[in-house]
């Protein structure tokens, strides 16, 4: 028997993706999740593969994850930050990547701030392609950490409600999680003010809602989602400060569940904005095993990916 093989080469996003894929890659993620405890967190399963990390967007949890999670399978890893590279010549996207295979690499991780550049990518290289966030499309990886996170509180996904709280129109882990949560049959929500709730989500299959008191009673987990201030046109809303006392995520407010809540949020987190910091802080916070599990996670996307060459 081979090794299992997901049904593409490219992880691009979860919008179409079957639930046997996402199984196998939360079930592999679980054995990768084992190794990450162990005093020697290095497997073998990657040695000999090259892959290039490129990042033309900001970003602290998701380049340094992979980089672990390459770093972790044994291959050898290479990173390329568009500031200082010959993007700022003038060099296309496409150009930069087929320079860079030409040096002989297996797998590219892509970030950019253009929706649809990684697909782009996946048809303009040989290589693997893995989405690590593409303009307001999908943040995959970070969808797949967050159901695994889930999952492994909950012991399934399976009727489990879910709300994803805040600027919905500018967030690919929205879509994300909306397109994985509801292929593992989970009920999702989305909460935020009507200027950050694009008019056709609900044709996605979530449900609105306006007032966080409203949902709060109704979910297992809130994913509460960052204030996007660099992707947004001014006045969506009147104030940072407005924005927290409508829809804030705070104490008070999560105290009122019928039954514990948890919660997660994609990081960076802007404290007393979209969740106040005791919350961030607190026992219903799974804020930091997201990030742990995130790591296991890329491990079991690049290795079921790096086995379909
Ligand atoms: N969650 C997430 O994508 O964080 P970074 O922007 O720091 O990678």
């Amino acid at each position: 028997m081979g090794s299992p093989k997901l049904q593409g080469r490219h992880l691009l996003g979860l919008d179409g993706i079957s639930k046997e894929d996402i199984v196998m890659i939360l079930d592999t993620a679980k054995s990768f999740r084992e190794v990450l405890d162990r005093p020697i967190k290095k497997v073998p399963p990657l040695q000999g593969k090259t892959i290039v990390n490129l990042f033309f967007e900001s970003s602290t949890r998701t380049r340094i994850s992979f980089e672990l999670a390459e770093r972790r399978l044994s291959a050898d890893v290479v990173n390329f930050a568009a500031s200082g590279s010959s993007v700022s010549k003038g060099e296309t996207l496409k150009d930069t990547a087929r320079n860079i295979e030409a040096m002989k690499i297996d797998m590219v991780v892509i970030r950019h701030s253009s929706p649809g550049s990684a697909h782009f990518l996946s048809r303009v290289v040989d290589a693997n392609v893995i989405n690590a966030g593409d303009g307001e499309h999908e943040h995959p990886t970070q969808a797949l950490l967050d159901m695994y996170t889930l999952r492994e509180k909950y012991g399934t996904l399976e009727g489990l409600r879910v709300c994803i709280v805040g600027d919905i129109t500018h967030s690919r882990v929205a879509r994300s999680n909306i397109f994985g949560l509801r292929t593992m049959g989970a009920e999702v929500s989305v909460c935020g003010p009507a200027t950050l709730i694009p008019h056709d989500i609900e044709a996605l299959g979530a449900k609105v809602y306006h007032r966080i008191e409203d949902i709060i009673p109704r979910v297992d987990a809130l994913n509460v989602l960052r204030i996007q201030l660099e992707r947004q046109q001014s006045g969506l809303f009147p104030s940072l400060r407005e924005y927290h006392r409508y829809f804030g995520v705070t104490i008070d407010r999560i105290s009122k569940a019928p039954k514990p809540i948890t919660i997660l949020h994609p990081g960076p987190i802007n404290r007393d904005v979209e969740i106040s910091a005791d919350v961030a802080d607190s026992e219903h916070s799974v804020i930091l095993e997201q990030v742990t599990n995130g790591v296991a996670i890329r491990m079991a996307v690049l290795y079921l990916l790096g086995s379909t060459n």
